[in-house]
């Protein structure tokens, strides 16, 4: 049985403060923490880049998750990587050289995963598919947090998880956007494994206590969709 994962997106966290949101996530529970980063062209907004990264701290044993959200991102990658990437994601639709991008990640020695927008067939993965670590599906366009997630995700997950099963691949399925305590169940009941929550953590009350409560909230709700998920295949 695959492990659940909530990674926590900073992008609605307070950045004035973001290695102490960091450090209280992860104490809360934790071990991944998903980076958004915008470049204002391939999404309308800015957030943060390498220089950034670099300065975050990281606490030890946490995975930086970093999804990029600009274009042509394998102009970047080593960047990324050097910053303290451990898995990082590019946009399928960011790129004219996808097969390239994933090379480049994985020979600067981090893992390497494919982003699909909602509107972006699952067929761009086929000839790159056996190359990933994992994949991550948008369930809202990207760009902002606090968003509503979209339903029809929903089968498009049950697709993936029938082609990873088809091709005896073991990967993660990331879910990115609009994950909360009510979403999360049939989330995971299709086959996700791996859940960027960002908002429904992020929501204006700090502190450990308080993000180890809706932590285990969203994690309760997955565990009973994981069983279902169980029960069905
Ligand atoms: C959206 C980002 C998400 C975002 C999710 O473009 O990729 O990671 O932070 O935010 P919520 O969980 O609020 O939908
Ligand atoms: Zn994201």
């Amino acid at each position: 049985m695959m492990k659940l994962t909530i990674a926590p997106s900073v992008l609605s966290a307070n950045f004035g403060k973001i290695s102490q949101e960091i450090h209280e996530v992860v104490q809360a529970g934790v071990d991944w923490i998903h980076l958004d980063v915008m470049d204002g062209m391939f999404v309308s907004n800015l957030t943060f880049g390498a220089p950034l990264i670099r300065c975050f701290e990281k606490p030890p044993g946490v995975i930086f998750d970093a999804h990029l959200m600009i274009e042509q991102p394998e102009r970047y990658v080593k960047e990324f990587i050097d910053a303290g990437a451990d898995i990082i994601s590019v946009h399928a639709e960011a790129t004219n050289h996808l097969d390239y991008a994933i090379q480049t990640i994985k020979k600067n020695g981090a893992k390497a995963s494919v982003a699909l927008n909602p509107a972006t067939p699952l067929e761009v993965l086929d000839y790159v598919l056996d190359q990933l670590d994992m994949v991550l599906l948008m369930s809202v366009n990207p760009g902002w947090g606090g968003q509503s997630f979209i339903p029809a995700m929903l089968q498009k997950i049950r697709n993936l998880k029938a082609r990873l099963q088809e091709r005896n691949l073991y990967i993660p399925i990331q879910v990115d956007g609009g994950i909360n305590a009510k979403t999360v169940r049939e989330v995971v009941q299709a086959g996700a494994t791996n859940l960027v929550a960002g908002s429904a953590i992020f929501d204006g009350t700090t502190g450990i206590e308080a993000y180890r409560k809706k932590i285990d909230r969203i994690l309760e709700e997955a565990s009973i969709g994981i069983r279902e998920q169980q029960r069905i295949a």
